[in-house]
């Protein structure tokens, strides 16, 4: 093996010359020579071999998790990592917060979160993210928007939501089924309470999605994307829309459903796309598939789901999350991802930027202590946050003047206008009087569904596995 090896290097440098030798990079976690060594990534000549991903191939849970521990023990400024929970089989649900702040408490910065292979068999995000990690850490030192972001930034990275489900996935399977679901065959992108259903969805909370749950009831995060696979488009919410007598399966289109922060969303969906080499001007990815004007779309104008993960993000938490198809091909050959890297590169990194756009800042008492659990609204924007246990609160917004409205329990409501502009985001501080007067409180409010506590998961009926598997049928999102 080893003296294979070496006469693959020994013809290489043959052909290329004594200079290429620093080029040929041993990737430590699967314990390989790359096969190609003319597919350079970023520049990682200085980087230690542990700390190198192989890219030209998928990083199952056992390497995956070697390399996040050998970053975490080589950045420990930078990086914190954390797992959020358990898959069904056990497998840690891992997370790499990047930060020039990994371990304190800062005010204001705000946290963003990359969530990748929701579905098992889309696993180029999850490559995707891993690459970001080492793009991030490598570049620190020498380049100024790196830097930028990690300075103003949480960037908290999760690679894989559904490492079960890509542990039984197939390389080369572009269109597939198999591995979308986790272990107990539940789709955890139809997973998540429904505005649209009453707070319900496709039945038992499943470990993964209980641990996302938990994981933003502890941070409140702002922006977000989760990463899959089978198409190539920026989507965005709402996935779900009121029931009407217009289905599509009954002879009726798709019809957008859009939210109060449409003008957001297309901008963050836009800015993603533009920035990708060829989401923005992709044609149909099969012949009869949908086209993309602009390589955007409303997740509703595209087709229907309930229980999908980004409009709970943005309904329950305040999160702007995207979902963002980087791909025709679901599970495609490692020998692509170097080109998959670079056409997310841009959009990935311009896209963690726009957490900085918008109004941020704190709500306090008449003694200047912070006040937590208030909720923040834009008005007329309907979808709100709550204050962070310092009294902290974000929202991203485009240029224009706003009105922020926030109630506190125990203390009177109050309005306050303000203006956004492109650039630095603005600042207020909110006091707060106390008070139990409610007679001015905000009427245009749209009481959430109750949520049900999260349940221990059951055995999942044949019933369900075989609706998820015909739900699942060529889908992507
Ligand atoms: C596509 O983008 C261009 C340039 O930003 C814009 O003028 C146009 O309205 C967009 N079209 C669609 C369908 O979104
Ligand atoms: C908001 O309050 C904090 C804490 O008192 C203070 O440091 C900050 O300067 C205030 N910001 C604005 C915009 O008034
Ligand atoms: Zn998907």
């Amino acid at each position: 093996m080893l003296k294979h090896l070496l006469l693959i290097q020994m013809a290489f440098i043959a052909i290329y010359g004594a200079s290429l030798r620093d080029s040929i990079v041993f990737d430590g976690p699967s314990g390989q020579w790359l096969r190609d060594p003319r597919i350079i990534l970023d520049d990682v000549s200085g980087v230690p071999p542990a700390l190198r991903l192989n890219p030209v191939g998928y990083h199952h849970y056992d390497e995956m998790t070697a390399y996040l521990r050998a970053v975490n023990a080589a950045y420990p400024q930078l990086t914190s990592l954390y797992s959020i929970g358990q898959s069904v089989q056990g497998r840690e649900l891992w997370v790499l917060l990047i930060s020039t702040t990994p371990s304190e408490k800062t005010i204001l910065k705000p946290e963003v979160k990359y969530v990748g292979n929701i579905h098992g068999n889309e696993p180029v995000g999850r490559e995707l993210l891993l690459r970001l990690i080492q793009h991030l850490l490598v570049n620190y030192p020498q380049d100024d928007y790196v830097r930028f972001l990690m300075e103003t930034t949480n960037i908290h990275i999760m690679p894989s939501m559904n490492p079960d489900g890509f542990e039984v996935s197939r390389e080369g399977d572009c269109g597939g089924v198999q591995g979308r679901y986790n272990a107990n065959g539940k789709d955890l992108n139809r997973n998540f309470p429904d505005l649209f259903k009453g707070g319900k969805n496709n039945g038992d909370p499943q470990p993964e999605a209980n641990a996302i749950s938990r994981w933003m009831n502890q941070r409140q995060f702002i922006l977000s994307a989760a990463f899959h696979g089978g198409a190539l488009v920026a989507s965005y919410p709402f996935d779900n829309k009121e029931v009407t007598l217009n289905l599509p399966h009954l002879g009726g289109r798709y019809q957008p459903s859009l939210t109060p922060d449409d003008d957001t969303f297309k901008h963050l969906a836009t800015m993603y796309s533009f920035n990708h080499r060829k989401m923005h001007s992709a044609g149909a990815c099969f012949p009869g598939d949908t086209v993309f004007p602009n390589g955007t779309t409303n997740g509703a104008a595209w087709y229907y789901l309930a229980g999908g993960m980004q409009d709970y993000n943005y309904v329950w938490n305040g999160a702007m999350e995207l979902t963002l198809e980087v791909g025709c091909c679901k599970y495609p050959k490692g020998e692509t991802l170097p080109e998959y890297w670079e056409d997310n590169k841009q959009a990935m990194l311009k896209y963690l930027g726009e957490a900085q756009r918008g109004v941020r800042g704190q709500v306090f008492d008449s003694q200047s202590n912070p006040i937590s659990n208030a909720n923040i609204r834009i008005k007329g924007r309907t979808f709100g946050s709550k204050t962070t246990n310092l009294g902290e609160f974000w929202r991203i917004l485009m240029p224009g003047v706003y009105t922020l409205q926030v109630e506190a329990d125990g203390f009177l409501p109050s309005e306050q206008t303000f203006q956004v502009e492109e650039g630095l985001p603005t600042l207020i501080n909110v006091s707060l009087r106390r008070g139990t007067d409610k007679t001015n409180t905000f009427n245009d409010r749209i009481p959430l569904p109750q949520l049900q506590p999260a349940q221990p998961p059951r055995r999942t009926s044949i019933f369900s596995s075989l609706s998820n598997f015909f739900g699942g049928l060529g889908r992507a999102k």
